[in-house]
């Protein structure tokens, strides 16, 4: 084990039992200490789910990125492990990047990522930056970083293809044995492209071809290549940087997102039909899958938004976390996502209301609780109908402190919103999208766990996800209207 490793196992294992887990999520993933970024690696090995995660046990803010490691036997439940890669070795002395992992026919458990090294150029104060892609081998708790590293660099690159932002690669087998590597690239052009690679042995690799070209549409780097199929249909996930908000349904910034398709055979590009943002809340990021024993799909992101990293808890010893393991499946031309159908089994005391609105504020339900599952139906009145439905949750004794969602079925929209939620930042604090409802009718489950709330809208079709710090003793659910209509909730408090 190198010193820096050690170092960073040493240093995690202290700094972690200072960490109670009343100051966590109840089941979502944040990191060991310090700071979380994307999700790697997520695979099954062992046994187990294995979940990487780029990784800063040092501070809770960006820096040498690590690799850190738990692992599940549901999902839901993590159990941390050591920290599993450390920037350590020349070619990634700036951070051990994104990446993805599979097991080896021998048994032993590959990791892919992207090695970061700084090149100082003379007369120059920026150094000039070089990703490539390098694997590391090992049981499940130990890697070793491959002697030949990197496995693909500069030189393995098409013409015009960025050697400064090329990254985060995808690794899996074919039916034939073969390994492909997919991998995000800035093309002459600065705008994203996925990379295809392909290898007998996973060590020694050559370009095969361009998957998708996204030629300047959406945003310009895809990050976080993810590629698989699903119903039928081959999906690449991704997150491309710098999305302007003509060119995704409204969303801005670094978004994730899905292209669904199919495999042209000759060429190997994704034939489009349609892209989808995986999500419209506000934090949800660099989304990877996995695939689970019995064939289900399920897909976790980072919960978090990086141009709103400012918006975090006081003296909080861990920063970032994972999203609900969602279930994916494709139905009318779209990807719906589902929470993990074992969280149901964890629903305890459950409590129901069904009736009428009446603009009445004190008609409505109250409830209470920060970790909670809510399954609701809001369907607008006639004549006199609402115009604007909100519920509070997060809520404290004055009422002065809440996040919202709003939803005006008028104009279809639904707004999630963290404004009020205590918050000192000048930030993005609240999100909009249109939501599909013929008659108005809108179906919500919402997954609130302590510093998060998730909405999956309408079965699935739309997410809203947003990272929460109000303390946790703001608890309580209220529902209001400005018209009538009906609701029907029920809602369970997870445990
Ligand atoms: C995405 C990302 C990846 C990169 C990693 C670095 O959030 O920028 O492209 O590998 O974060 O931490």
């Amino acid at each position: 084990m190198t010193d820096l490793l050690k170092k960073a196992r040493d240093y995690e294992a202290k700094a972690a039992a200072q960490i109670e887990p009343e100051e966590r999520p109840a089941f979502h993933l944040t990191p060991y200490v310090g700071w979380m970024n994307d999700p790697n690696g997520f695979s099954r090995y062992g046994g187990k789910y294995h979940l990487f995660y780029q990784y800063n046990p040092y501070d809770t803010s960006w820096g040498p990125m690590h690799w850190g490691h738990a692992v599940s036997a549901d999902l839901l439940h993590w159990d941390y492990l050591p920290c599993a890669l450390a920037c350590d070795e020349p070619y990634d002395r700036f951070g051990a990047f994104s990446g993805s992992a599979l097991e080896l026919d021998d048994g032993r458990h590959l990791l892919m990522y992207t090695g970061v090294k700084e090149i100082p150029v003379p007369g120059k104060k920026e150094p000039d930056i070089r990703q490539t892609q390098c694997v590391a081998v090992g049981d499940g708790l130990n890697y070793r970083k491959y002697a030949g590293n990197p496995v693909i660099s500069e030189t393995d690159l098409p013409a015009g293809s960025s050697p400064v932002d090329f990254r985060d690669p995808k690794i899996l087998r074919t039916a034939d044995g073969t390994y492909l590597c997919f991998a995000g690239c800035r093309a002459a052009d600065g705008s994203g492209d996925i990379l295809v690679f392909e290898s007998p042995d996973a060590l020694h690799w050559n370009f095969r071809n361009i998957l998708f070209r996204s030629r300047n549409r959406i945003g310009k780097m895809w990050e976080c290549p993810d590629v698989f199929t699903l119903d039928g249909k081959t999906v690449l996930l991704s997150s491309p940087q710098d999305i302007r908000a003509d060119q995704l349904e409204g969303l801005s910034g670094n978004c994730a997102l899905a292209v669904v398709g199919d495999m042209d055979p000759d060429s190997g590009r994704l034939r489009e039909e349609w892209v989808q943002p995986m999500d419209y809340g506000i934090d949800f990021y660099a989304s990877q899958s996995v695939l689970t024993e019995d064939g289900r799909r399920v897909m976790i992101g980072w919960m978090q938004n990086w141009d709103a990293c400012a918006e975090r808890g006081k003296d909080q010893k861990w920063f970032g976390q994972m999203s609900v393991p969602r279930e994916l499946r494709i139905k009318n031309g779209r990807i719906l996502q589902s929470p993990i159908r074992e969280l149901a089994s964890h629903r305890t005391n459950p409590e129901a209301w069904r009736g009428e609105l009446d603009g009445d504020r004190q008609t409505t339900p109250f409830f209470r609780g920060r970790t909670a599952d809510l399954e609701m139906t809001i369907r607008p009145g006639g004549t006199g109908g609402f115009r604007r439905f909100e519920m509070r949750f997060a809520q404290d004794e004055t009422g002065s402190v809440y996040s919202s969602l709003v939803y005006r079925p008028e104009e279809g929209l639904l707004t999630v919103s963290r404004q009020h939620s205590g918050t000192c930042r000048a930030l993005l604090h609240e999100r909009s999208c249109h939501v599909f409802s013929p008659d108005g009718a809108l179906k919500l489950r919402v997954i609130l766990d302590r510093f998060s709330a998730e909405i999956f809208v309408n079965d699935g079709v739309q997410t809203m996800s947003m990272a929460l710090y109000t303390g946790q003793s703001a608890d309580r659910i209220g529902f209001h209207s400005d018209g009538r209509g009906t609701l029907d909730i029920r809602k369970y408090d997870l445990v």
